[in-house]
């Protein structure tokens, strides 16, 4: 049985083993403290799947009023194809519906574009016109 429901802190080594086993942990932004002030401004902004009392999925959920993303994404390996990634997806985008964002956006990597391309375009994504690279700096 997998439930999908708000991340809390005692999840957190469990949201952290998923995104390092698929090169997502970013040791600046994935912190345990960066999380809990995510979720104390923004309840509800990061959900787990959970199996067996632990979180062997999750999605972040980011709105702040004007646009709507979905970072992390991720189901731990053994536990995918199983519907998990899409019950993720479709929680999140739900929450985000119900609070009134009019279209979701998410990066995809380029490494696994093929794959994650047809993941959401069979979900109903399509691709923003014109190329984009990510870029970002430490502040
Ligand atoms: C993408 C991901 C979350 C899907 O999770 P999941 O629990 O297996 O998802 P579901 O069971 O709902 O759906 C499985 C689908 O993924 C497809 N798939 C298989 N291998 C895949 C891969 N390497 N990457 C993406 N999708 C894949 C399957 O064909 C299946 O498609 P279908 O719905 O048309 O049958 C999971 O593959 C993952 O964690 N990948 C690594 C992290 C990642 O790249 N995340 C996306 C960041 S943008």
């Amino acid at each position: 049985m997998v439930e999908i429901r708000d991340y809390t802190d005692s999840d957190y080594e469990d949201v952290k083993i998923n995104l390092e086993e698929v090169g997502m942990f970013n040791p600046q932004l994935d912190t345990r403290e960066n999380l809990r002030i995510k979720i104390t401004k923004n309840p509800g902004s990061v959900i787990v799947a959970v199996v067996d009392n632990h979180a062997i999925g999750n999605a972040y959920i980011v709105y702040d009023g004007w646009n709507a993303f979905i970072f992390r994404l991720v189901t731990r390996k053994g536990y995918r194809m199983q519907g998990i990634g899409s019950l993720l997806m479709d929680e999140a985008e739900s929450r985000l519906r119900k609070k009134g964002a009019k279209e979701v956006s998410l990066f995809i990597k380029e490494a696994e574009l093929e794959h994650l391309e047809r993941y959401y375009t069979k979900r109903g994504y399509v691709h923003r016109k014109g190329k984009y690279q990510a870029m970002y700096k430490i502040l």
